[in-house]
């Protein structure tokens, strides 16, 4: 899988991604990361990116131009008949799922387009966009947080990715219900004892109560997802 990020923060997204499962899957070759720079595609002296809003208002809009050509340039990178999936990183996308993850796993390349300011040129939008995915209801100062919650969504269900440690065989159960609680050794910490059944070596039983467990939790705490068990 290939992810192709448009941004004006590349050293952020280089950053965060070159750790953990991400950065094995870039050093297996299961995973490529391309960040290009809008502004190496601004056309003007001072590398201008952004402009007043049309109509009036407060803050700045980024312009269509750097980020189209900027767009160009990863798009020269394949095949010319290979259009990919361009995501836009915004608040007024459509919520991210697990569901949307898995699909976007399904596809060779992505290029995810992050947004500052008050946001980007519609036109622009209109001509390169595909997607439209915001990461929740609030509101980042940019899409890099967003892109990167995205791309490790995404990263972790490429095949070969999680390798021994993963196992994502329980997630259409587990997208659905919240996480039954984890204990490791010891068995006593913090004054407080490990459940009896956990260690009881009874396979069924500990199924049936984590089972338990993660429903409790998610009736308490996310009563909407129960809909979709
Ligand atoms: N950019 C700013 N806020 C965002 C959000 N919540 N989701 C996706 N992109 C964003």
């Amino acid at each position: 899988m290939d992810f192709t990020v448009l941004t004006l923060f590349p050293e952020m997204i280089c950053a965060a991604a070159n750790h953990s499962i991400f950065k094995r899957g870039l050093d297996q070759g299961l995973l490529r990361l391309n960040c290009v720079d809008i502004r190496d595609f601004s056309t003007s002296k001072h590398r201008q990116v952004d402009d007043y809003p049309y109509g009036g208002g407060l803050g700045m809009v980024m312009m269509a131009q750097p980020i189209y050509d900027a767009h160009q340039h990863a798009l020269s990178t394949y095949h010319a008949m290979h259009k990919p999936r361009t995501v836009y990183l915004t608040p007024a996308g459509k919520p991210l799922t697990q569901s949307m993850a898995t699909d976007f796993s399904h596809e060779d390349s992505l290029v995810l387009l992050c947004g500052h300011y008050e946001g980007i040129d519609e036109r622009v939008i209109e001509e390169i966009v595909t997607d439209e995915i915001s990461i929740g209801d609030y509101i980042l100062t940019g899409g890099e947080l967003a892109a990167l919650v995205l791309m490790d969504a995404v990263a972790r269900l490429v095949p070969g990715v999680l390798g021994k440690e993963g196992s994502f065989a329980d997630e259409s159960f587990s997208a659905n219900v919240l996480e039954y609680p984890k204990y490791t050794r010891p068995p006593q910490v913090l004054g407080r004892a490990v459940p009896d059944i956990l260690l009881s070596g009874n396979h069924k039983a500990i199924e049936n109560w984590r089972r338990e467990q993660a429903l409790q939790r998610t009736k308490s705490r996310r009563p909407d997802l129960l809909g979709n068990v």
